[in-house]
């Protein structure tokens, strides 16, 4: 390979150790392991680290509930994560646990450095406390009715229906969820990052890590609204690792969960030659490193982690890789419809290799959803891998392995063909470097459809009866499986299974990306055996039945998806007209309005900066929700929100009604 030799550590997202391992988490997992194969695959040092995120509070109460140690449940489930994982073919170097030595070993030494720079401080707060269970509450185990919209049994971070964003003592009637008993308001000494001392360098960090434009356009939203000190320890009882110099503080869980990503990958270089934890880790590291992650979780990798990491004396990641959420035909996934499926529903009814070349052939480098429809994934698995690609070989094999006594010619018929598939190599690994998988799949079948016009042409099932024509079906037939060949190659990453029994077929050992462009000749085949059968419908319905509760849980999640009309007219939208707008200094994204509402004036920040021009905007008509809760930024309080669609950035449209509507009239 001329290319260097690169050093890669990559991970994955650590997933709580207290539920099942979903089609959800799948996304992640296989779009990190389509990457690290494809970079093992190039002959690159790549190594893929990951966990189980042991600690907080939900695990605690979740073991308590089953009457067993926290430490009983998360290796247990744990065990279940490794089957599943490895089942669908994500194969980790290493999968550790975050409750490990070497996890705490390094979170509490990067606390004392944080500390001791003056990074971390400690101040009193006041936090709601249940008396009765005799702890501190997490805000979503308080539960109340919501002072803006009343709705009631609402958390209390952010009301579920008017989206307030609330606290524990601002709800009315609060009740613990563990006891039922009113919470009081109690005092506890916490310990906080002072994560604005950080500004200037995560800017740079951000334009350095070439991260994704939406995920540049979230990160300029929460620089915008300022970043605030981050509370690092809870109290007693937890489940984690206590603080040093303390009885009975514990590191907040999202502190020491990336720091399991160092835990694990050190776990592993204690036990391998010439693996060096320094080399990767160290401030001035030529590694690569990167986290693949969900889009919810953005805000602990993007601002926390690179922070924590340089007050500490790390190196920061290269890059975040951020991914978009599942739905499931088009909707949430739910317990109701029965697609809430998890890892094992699908492993007990299809092959794990279809959901990866799925999800391959739909996912890009952004953080856009994606969509698992389940007609589109019958459709699509049919129609691509055993119509086009496994067709190839079955339509090759038989003729080889029959009339030729299973040897390839000595040389190809079509040089020429050959060769596009040999100069699509690079342009396909692009692909996969950047994450482009649905480009690569594109591309791959493409080339799968002109292998298969050429065999339609030379017709080899014809010429066979033809004396004359013998021979040459051995050189059409070496042609075709040595472009199926090349396919499998490129597919290695997507279907490992289908590549390596396609390889053992071919008689083959082993693998490398350049591998594709030298053909494989005068070889003699092992006896071919179909590679993969077609998806049934039944199959599908039959994960959906076995995936669907009907349950008081599910019955409910299918009431809180709906909405009612009076849930709709609690909205209040407006329609406004942009009096005045201008650029707010310091805020890359927004632009300041000045709203006409008839009987009000209102100003409202609004994240359009890139896909206007203040001017353009000066006398036009908008809708605006005008019950929304003043939101306090940096630059002064937002007094609602305008409506716009499109994903951001550039791409944003405002909404605005047909001539005649005033000021101040009512959306409905
Ligand atoms: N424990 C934290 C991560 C700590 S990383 C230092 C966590 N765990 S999780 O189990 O909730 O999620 C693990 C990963 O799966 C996250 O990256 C999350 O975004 C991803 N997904 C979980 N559900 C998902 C979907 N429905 N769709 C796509 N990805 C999703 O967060
Ligand atoms: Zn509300």
């Amino acid at each position: 390979m001329s290319q260097q030799q690169r050093k890669i550590l990559v991970t994955s997202a650590l997933p709580y150790a207290n539920g099942p391992i979903h089609m959800g988490h799948l996304v992640e997992y296989l779009q990190t392991d389509i990457w690290v194969r494809f970079q093992k695959l190039r002959g690159h040092q790549c190594t893929y680290v990951c966990a189980s995120d042991a600690h907080g509070t939900p695990i605690m109460l979740k073991a308590r509930e089953l009457g067993i140690a926290p430490e009983e449940l998360t290796e247990k489930v744990s065990a279940e994560f490794i089957r599943d994982f490895s089942d669908f073919g994500v194969d980790f170097d290493n999968y550790y646990t975050t409750h490990s030595a070497e996890n705490e070993a390094f979170v509490s030494q990067i606390f004392t450095t944080l500390k001791d720079a003056g990074d971390v401080y400690s101040r009193t707060i006041e936090q709601s406390y249940d008396e009765k269970e005799g702890m501190f509450l997490p805000d979503r185990f308080v539960r109340g009715t919501c002072p803006k919209c009343k709705s009631d049994d609402q958390p209390g971070d952010a009301c579920e229906v008017c989206g307030t964003t609330n606290t524990p003592e601002s709800l009315i009637d609060p009740v613990s969820v563990l006891s039922g008993s009113t919470p009081v308001q109690r005092e506890s000494e916490h310990y906080f990052f002072r994560l604005g001392q950080y500004e200037q360098h995560l800017r740079q960090w951000m334009t350095d890590a070439k991260l994704d434009k939406n995920v540049v356009s979230k990160l300029d939203e929460w620089f915008d609204a300022g970043l605030h000190d981050w509370d690092i320890s809870r109290d007693a009882p937890y489940f984690g690792f206590k603080i040093p110099g303390t009885d009975d503080k514990y590191f907040y869980v999202w502190l020491d969960a990336p720091v399991g990503y160092m835990a694990s990958f050190k776990n592993l270089c204690d036990r391998t030659d010439g693996l060096d934890f320094d080399e990767y880790w160290k401030a001035d590291s030529e590694a690569e490193m990167y986290h693949f992650i969900g889009k919810d979780i953005m805000y602990f990798h993007t601002l926390f982690w690179p922070a924590v990491l340089k007050g500490a004396g790390y190196r920061a990641p290269t890059s975040v890789f951020a991914h978009g959420f599942l739905t499931v035909n088009g909707q949430k996934m739910s317990k109701s419809r029965g697609t809430f499926i998890q890892a094992r529903t699908y492993l007990d009814n299809l092959n794990p290799e279809f959901l990866r070349y799925y999800y391959a052939a739909k996912l890009g480098p952004t953080i856009e959803d994606i969509d698992l429809n389940l007609e589109d994934f019958t459709a699509r698995v049919n129609s691509d891998l055993v119509g086009k690609l496994i067709n190839i070989a079955s339509r090759c094999a038989g003729f080889i392995s029959k009339r030729f006594d299973g040897q390839l010619a000595d040389s190809l018929p079509d040089e020429k063909l050959f060769a596009e598939f040999t100069a699509a190599s690079e342009i396909i690994a692009q692909h996969f470097e950047r994450r482009e998988y649905s480009k690569a799949m594109r591309h791959i079948m493409a080339l799968a459809d002109q292998a298969n016009r050429y065999i339609d042409e030379k017709k080899p099932w014809l010429m066979i009866k033809n004396e004359e024509q013998v021979a040459e079906v051995q050189l059409v037939c070496t042609q075709g499986l040595n472009m199926f060949r090349s396919l499998m190659i490129y597919l290695a990453p997507v279907i490992p299974t289908v590549a390596q029994d396609a390889r053992s077929f071919l008689n083959e050992t082993s693998w490398q990306w350049s591998s594709a462009s030298t053909p494989l000749l005068a070889a003699t085949l092992n006896k071919f055996k179909p590679l993969l059968t077609r998806v049934e419908t039944e199959q599908v319905e039959r994960i959906v039945e076995q995936s669907r509760e009907s349950t008081a849980v599910a019955e409910k999640e299918q009431q809180d998806d709906i909405i009612s009309i009076d849930d709709f007219m609690k909205v209040d939208l407006r329609i406004a007209r942009i009096d005045n707008a201008e650029p707010v200094e310091g805020a890359d994204k927004l632009l300041a309005l000045s709203l006409d509402l008839g009987e009000s004036k209102r100003q409202v920040f609004a994240g359009i900066k890139a896909a206007y021009d203040p001017q353009t905007l000066i006398g036009r008509h908008v809708v605006v929700v005008a019950n929304l809760a003043p939101r306090k930024m940096r630059f002064g309080v937002s007094e609602g929100m305008v409506l716009a669609s499109g994903p951001g950035g550039e791409d944003i449209y405002l909404l605005s009604p047909d001539e005649g509507a005033k000021p101040g009239m009512r959306v409905k």
